[in-house]
């Protein structure tokens, strides 16, 4: 249920609003800029003045008036040209903490009118190796979609295997050139076809009549030709394996694993459709669409339908899967979480899918993300200047993570293997987190030295928060304390208590924006926020029972709310987190 502070204040100034025969459009709060002074304000009594022809104070005044019989308030001031500054009462807000510790889902509402919504990210390409760009849409994708549940939106995840192009007549043209036929590719597994893969590319960069062969096999192939085609399931079914075991390691899910190549059939489809509806043409033995009409805003080059070889393109395997996941997935909204370098790509095919009208009322969006830069600025690479794969960077993470903290010998009472499980979901933590904390739409540089640390504005930091209040619950059930009704009596306890009633509004507002940021932010000052209330506000050392019990249950649903913020980011988090002793 939503129990935010700032929902329940909208609700009572929609109340007053109305009541004064007032437009409640323009009675939001929001959160005051200037804690100091009030907890909430309302501009809206600026923008009503020209309407209401009164002086913008008059009608504030108006407004505070009405509020002022509320209970629920403790001083409302009519500040500056017209803002209402409101605060609460003590009382109202720890009536609300105890409220929220007492509701399964922390506080939060669900979305009005939930949706049906097919999120592709992840986007792996069939044997080549995983990279921090695969990583971040990998990441992010999956926050969105357990957001997007706890929000209340259906999901359906496809990862969208890049499994039908011109590297898959590539690999297939340099096993026939090393074995002098197909033979044997159902032996090889994923290193061999990625060796074959990296061999080949290489060849087809230099040599114009390798390209050309690769692309002749690639049309056979998509003409389903069994030879090729049989050798090519082999690959598909070794890669996906492979990157399986990857999104496993990371705690990516997918719903569905499909790729370009089941897009085949509805690409025809997309052809005949075309054609009958007199949008494409041919352009040097090509099928394409134009998009550059007259009175479009701006030039779009053309897609290209089918290449002159019959062969389908990347643009034609997006269009057609769109279809798919209309007429058979049922989708209100398809969101792509893809690399920002594609944004002409997917403005090309939601420009085609509008012209051929198979989405109709179809919300399609593209949310393009930044590249994870080294120190220098460039793309991430790794020392010896090669790609930085995922397994590498796993490595990397682990590595430093190790370094802050203990061996199994060092703590006795943990096994090496619960060890290495920490290590793993730190190290996990730590990656995610320094890619999730920043803006989907800036590219952020990868901190090689501050990703891991256990303080600063990191996953660690955050699950390490999380560690320190299960001890602190478990001292407390030794010492017989139990959670209580909150009671406030400092402003560090209120301040946190204001904090905690944010859930709503933050989940809510990610939602909306499709940016994950905005819980990794929320959870850092969150964390912060309990961390000065603790230094304030003792628990165990309490004598006050009932205030201990009152900073006990703040203490509980802190470390609720931090842990479902974890999951919402994809992030485990331990119940213990050793650190080395310094
Ligand atoms: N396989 C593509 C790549 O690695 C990403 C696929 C993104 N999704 C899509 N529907 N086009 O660049």
């Amino acid at each position: 249920m939503d129990l935010s502070l700032e929902s329940i204040i909208n609700q009572k100034m929609a109340d007053v609003f109305a009541q004064l025969g007032l437009d409640s459009k323009f009675s939001t709060v929001k959160v005051s800029d200037r804690p100091d002074l009030s907890d909430f304000q309302c501009n809206g009594a600026l923008a009503l003045a020209k309407s209401e022809r009164k002086n913008p104070r008059e009608i504030a005044a108006m407004i505070a008036g009405a509020l002022e019989k509320d209970s629920a308030f403790s001083k409302i001031s009519v500040d500056g040209p017209g803002f209402i500054n409101m605060s609460l009462k003590d009382e109202f807000i720890a009536a609300d903490i105890d409220k929220i510790s007492a509701d399964s889902r922390l506080g939060c509402g669900e979305v009005a009118s939930p949706k049906r919504l097919v999120l592709d990210y992840g986007g792996p390409n069939a044997a080549k190796a995983m990279h921090v760009g695969h990583l971040r849409s990998g990441a992010i994708g999956e926050s969105m979609r357990r957001i997007e549940i706890f929000a209340g939106n259906e999901v359906i995840a496809d990862v969208h295997i890049g499994d039908w192009g011109t590297p898959m007549g590539m690999i297939l043209a340099e096993i026939i050139r090393q074995d002098g036929s197909l033979e044997k590719t159902t032996g090889y597994d994923i290193a061999a076809i990625t060796e074959f893969y990296k061999k080949a590319n290489i060849r087809c960069k230099e040599d114009e009549a390798a390209r050309e062969e690769a692309r002749i096999i690639t049309a056979k192939l998509q003409d389903k030709v069994p030879e090729y085609y049989n050798a090519w399931q082999h690959l598909r079914k070794v890669s996906v394996d492979a990157v399986k075991e990857n999104y496993k390691e990371l705690d990516v899910h997918f719903d569905l694993w499909l790729g370009e190549s089941d897009a085949h059939e509805t690409c025809k489809e997309i052809v005949k459709l075309a054609n009958e509806k007199g949008l494409s043409e041919k352009d040097g033995g090509a099928l394409i669409i134009r998009l550059d009409e007259e009175n479009s805003k701006k030039p779009m080059p053309p897609v290209i339908l089918e290449k002159s070889d019959g062969g389908f393109t990347y643009h034609t395997t997006d269009i057609a899967t769109i279809k798919m996941r209309v007429d058979d997935l049922k989708a209100d909204e398809i969101i792509y979480f893809v690399d920002q370098r594609q944004s002409l790509h997917f403005e090309q095919v939601f420009a085609a899918t509008e012209k051929l009208g198979t989405a109709p009322g179809v919300g399609l969006k593209h949310i393009g993300f930044g590249t994870v830069n080294g120190a220098d600025g460039k793309p991430f690479k790794t020392r010896d200047g090669g790609v930085m794969t995922l397994e590498n960077l796993i490595k990397i993470s682990k590595d430093k993570v190790r370094e802050s903290m203990p061996t199994a010998e060092e703590s006795p009472e943990y096994s090496a293997e619960e060890i290495e499980k920490m290590v793993s979901q730190v190290a996990m933590a730590a990656i995610k987190f320094q890619d999730l904390k920043n803006n989907i739409a800036s590219g952020y540089v990868f901190e090689l030295e501050d990703f891991a640390k256990f303080d600063g504005k990191t996953g660690p930091y955050i699950q390490y928060a999380i560690a320190r209040i299960n001890s602190i619950l478990r001292k407390a059930e030794e010492k017989n304390i139990l959670p209580g009704t909150v009671k406030i009596t400092n402003p560090e306890e209120r301040n946190l208590a204001l904090k905690i009633s944010q859930f709503n509004n933050v989940l809510m507002r990610c939602e909306k924006e499709k940016e994950p940021s905005i819980i990794a932010d929320y959870a850092y000052n969150l964390a912060q926020i309990f961390s000065s209330f603790y230094n304030t506000s003792p628990i165990m050392g309490e004598t006050d029972q009932t205030l201990a019990a009152s900073r006990l249950r703040l203490a509980k649903v802190v470390r609720d709310i931090l842990k479902q913020l974890l999951y919402l980011l994809g992030i485990e988090a331990p119940e213990v987190m050793l650190k080395k002793s310094s």
